[in-house]
């Protein structure tokens, strides 16, 4: 809901209040962002103090308003030069370098839906739009913000277009999406940083004055830090407290600034990284940023994931199988690497159908000159060698054992050993007169350019017309050698941006032309796991890092801000080829299926025992896809050193228990207690059976055979569920077992399911 009074703008979403007005000197001031208050309710003029205090030595804005100083007030839009010298949102040279703008307001309208047109696209069915337009008091500069408001998932879109009406040129360096004035600084910032195969990794600091940013120059969202950040209070958890959620729906070099000024207001900026960015715009062009997500929540942390969730599956994500269930799939990359026949493939595809997988992956390595990882980037053409009948072959043997098929492309890179390189080696991202630095042996192709974006549209279209239902896009190199050829370009700042902007342009055109192909992007694991990218292909890869212990915190960070649904999470061999750590596969599942599952080992190496406890894991899942694809995921509190995450749905609730280590004789029962049972209900819960194998007893386990074999069958009220909890059957710790001892060792993990009777 979106209302104008007089020079205030409210915005509204089933719980949360938004709140502007414009100055007696026509800025644009942040008043209130928050819990839901009602517009009309008296003292709203009290939410700020006046312009009664003085900013010692700070500058005011001119003699006749010494009490107007633009650094201590909340803005929703700040430029530099008129005496904010906290970070700007914009930061545009004209004049030959003047950076001096004063923003005042202008108009506004308000739209039933949205007309912001970027890439990739985010729908506003069922939503309201605010845009304001700010002109700077001299020059004919404009600033369009837009906030669409979407008010069950308690989300507002921001955005900013920048117009240049001068005769002369504006040179962009920082355009902001969002800017987000807080008022006091008792908050403590979260974010989801790493590298290679430990993405995600959940940091939480307190902040302090100055400036903290998170960012990517990687030329990708990157591994190293996500554009997901929280803003928390000290005491938020999972389940209480006040937390604001924000990011970018963006692909490129982000950036997430922070500032606590020395008056202790609390500034939040998202925009492209201004790290070597640049854009000129003409007279009469306008530069429209990526859109930013954020969501308030007075009741923690889970509350913003759920809220983040269901906007992206409501509005960004434009696939067909958004709502569908996913395929189990086999995926032969850690199965065989490079090393594969047809005949291998078939082997390995028809034990997965066996096992009831529903999806073959072909992963790396069946066209051109791929060998191994130095060669053939770049030549989507099937390699006959290894597939004698083709694709189209493969993929109609694939059908007729059940299974749908697709495969692996890594369209935006380049081999110097392939015939694409020989052809077009000035499709390469390379500086003239500079040898460029690879990325595991390779490089990028200038998605800038629309001649090698169209190239890729009909390459790719051919080999995606072989009867193919899925694509893996994956992207294994960072930028480097940053520059562009585009005639398009204004300067080399837009580089970055251009590619992006290329990458999308041909997505959009691929998954439009092929609805049916289900799409799964992947950039070395999860380089490039971002709102964005969902856009176009429904799941990602989330990492390459598949051991349970590295996988809690790597879902349990992606989770934060990405739904279930999106994340591909795959049971793998044990010692895990990341880091060796060994585990057992009912623990690997477990933890897998929590999102879409798939299968990446050799199961012809697998003994007959090890394909019926995987068998029976597809079959589990199968019947409770629904939930662990599209519930509300929640943690739950922890107890004796096991952590709970929660998944539920309107027919079912799933609970993962998780234990880093198994200890000795602590003589206590584990509790499991659900804070959102339903008091009025009563659930019976239910244990999925893991399969215990003689390795994980060795000399105990005659014993253990003819006694721990208790099947859990319980009845509980919601109203001890959400109170006290109940005691969890006794774990082997030491001393024998009795019928319902559980083995869960290191890393073990137990699954319940629960249904309301
Ligand atoms: C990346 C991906 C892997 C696999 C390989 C193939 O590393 O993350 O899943 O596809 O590329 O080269």
């Amino acid at each position: 809901m979106i209302e104008k009074k007089d020079n205030w703008f409210f915005i509204s979403t089933e719980n949360s209040s938004y709140m502007m007005r414009v100055s007696p000197l026509g800025h644009l001031e942040h008043v209130f962002y928050g819990g839901y208050i009602v517009p009309s309710s008296y003292g709203l003029d009290l939410i700020r103090g006046g312009e009664d205090v003085r900013l010692g030595d700070g500058t005011y804005y001119d003699e006749e308003h010494q009490y107007t100083f633009l650094s201590g007030m909340l803005l929703e839009y700040s430029t530099p030069g008129k005496g904010d010298t906290r970070e700007s949102a914009l930061i545009a040279e004209y004049d030959g370098g003047l950076i001096t703008l004063d923003p005042v307001y202008d108009s506004y309208r308000i739209l039933e839906c949205k007309d912001y047109d970027v890439l990739p696209r985010v729908s506003g069915e069922g939503a309201e739009t605010l845009e304001i337009t700010l002109r700077d008091k001299v020059l004919p500069v404009f600033i369009i913000l837009r906030y669409t408001a979407y008010e069950a998932e308690d989300v507002i879109l921001r955005s900013a277009e920048i117009r240049n009406s001068m005769e002369s040129e504006l040179n962009l360096r920082t355009v902001s999406s969002l800017m987000l004035d807080l008022p006091d600084p008792e908050w403590e910032l979260l974010s989801y940083d790493g590298a290679w195969a430990r993405e995600r990794m959940e940091h939480r600091r307190k902040l302090s004055p100055g400036l903290t940013a998170i960012d990517s120059k990687l030329g990708f969202t990157s591994s190293e830090h996500n554009s997901l950040i929280i803003l928390a209070r000290p005491e938020t958890d999972d389940s209480h407290g006040e937390a604001i959620a924000i990011n970018q729906i963006y692909s490129g070099n982000h950036q997430e600034r922070v500032e606590v000024s020395p008056f202790g207001l609390c500034r939040v900026l998202t925009s492209i990284n201004p790290f070597g960015f640049g854009w000129v715009l003409r007279t009469g062009e306008s530069f429209r940023s990526p859109e930013t997500m954020m969501s308030y929540s007075a009741s923690g942390l889970d509350r913003l994931s759920t809220s983040f969730h269901r906007f992206i599956e409501n509005h960004v994500e434009k696939s067909r199988y958004v709502f569908r269930d996913r395929p189990v799939l086999i995926n032969n990359w850690e199965a065989t690497y490079f090393d594969f026949t047809e005949k291998k493939l078939l082997e390995l595809a028809s034990t997965a159908a066996e096992a009831g997988m529903e999806l073959f992956v072909l992963d790396d390595g069946w066209y051109g000159r791929r060998s191994d990882d130095t060669r053939g980037l770049g030549d989507w053409i099937v390699n006959r060698e290894k597939l004698p009948s083709g694709l189209e072959g493969l993929s109609g043997k694939i059908h007729e054992l059940g299974m749908r098929f697709g495969f692996w492309v890594e369209p935006e890179m380049v081999s110097e050993d392939s015939a694409l390189y020989e052809t077009h080696p000035e499709w390469m991202v390379r500086i003239p007169g500079r040898r460029p630095s690879p990325g595991r042996h390779q490089y990028l192709l200038d998605l800038s350019r629309s001649d090698v974006t169209d190239y890729l549209f009909q390459t790719l279209s051919s080999v995606f017309s072989s009867g193919i239902d899925y694509v893996k896009w994956d992207a294994n190199r960072n930028m480097s050698d940053y520059f562009t050829s585009s005639p398009d370009a204004g300067c080399q700042g837009e580089f970055f941006h251009r590619y992006i902007l290329g990458l999308y342009s041909l997505l959009d055109r691929l998954t439009t032309a092929f609805p049916d192909i289900l799409f799964e992007f992947c950039a070395s694991g999860g380089n490039r796991f971002d709102t964005a990218m969902l856009a176009f292909s429904p799941q990602g890869w989330t990492s390459d890092d598949t051991d349970l212990h590295e996988r809690m915190m790597i879902q349990h960070g992606t989770l934060r801000g990405y739904p279930l649904s999106s994340l591909s999470n795959h049971v793998t061999a044990s010692p895990n080829h990341q880091n060796l750590r060994k585990s057992s596969i009912e623990d690997r599942f477990n933890v897998a299926c929590f999102g879409v599952l798939g299968y990446e080992l050799n199961l012809l190496n697998l003994s007959s025992e090890e394909l019926a406890v995987i068998k029976d894991q597809v079959a589990f899942y199968k019947e409770h896809r629904h939930t662990l694809q599209h519930g509300t995921f929640r943690h739950l509190p922890s107890s004796d050193g096991a952590v709970f995450w929660s998944v539920e749905s309107d027919e079912e609730m799933l609970v993962l228990e998780y234990q880093e280590r198994n200890e000795v004789n602590t003589g206590r029962h584990r509790m499991l207690r659900i804070p959102h049972a339903d008091p009025d209900s009563v659930y019976r819960i239910t244990r999925r059976e893991k399969h215990i194998f003689r390795e994980d007893l060795g000399d105990l386990w005659p014993a253990y055979s003819s006694v721990a074999h208790d099947t859990l069958d319980l009845t509980v009220s919601g109203a001890v569920l959400r109170t006290s909890g109940i005691a969890l059957p006794p774990l082997f710790m030491g001393r024998g077992f009795v019928p319902s001892t559980r083995v869960l060792g290191d890393n073990g993990t137990d699954l319940y399911v629960l249904r309301k009777i």
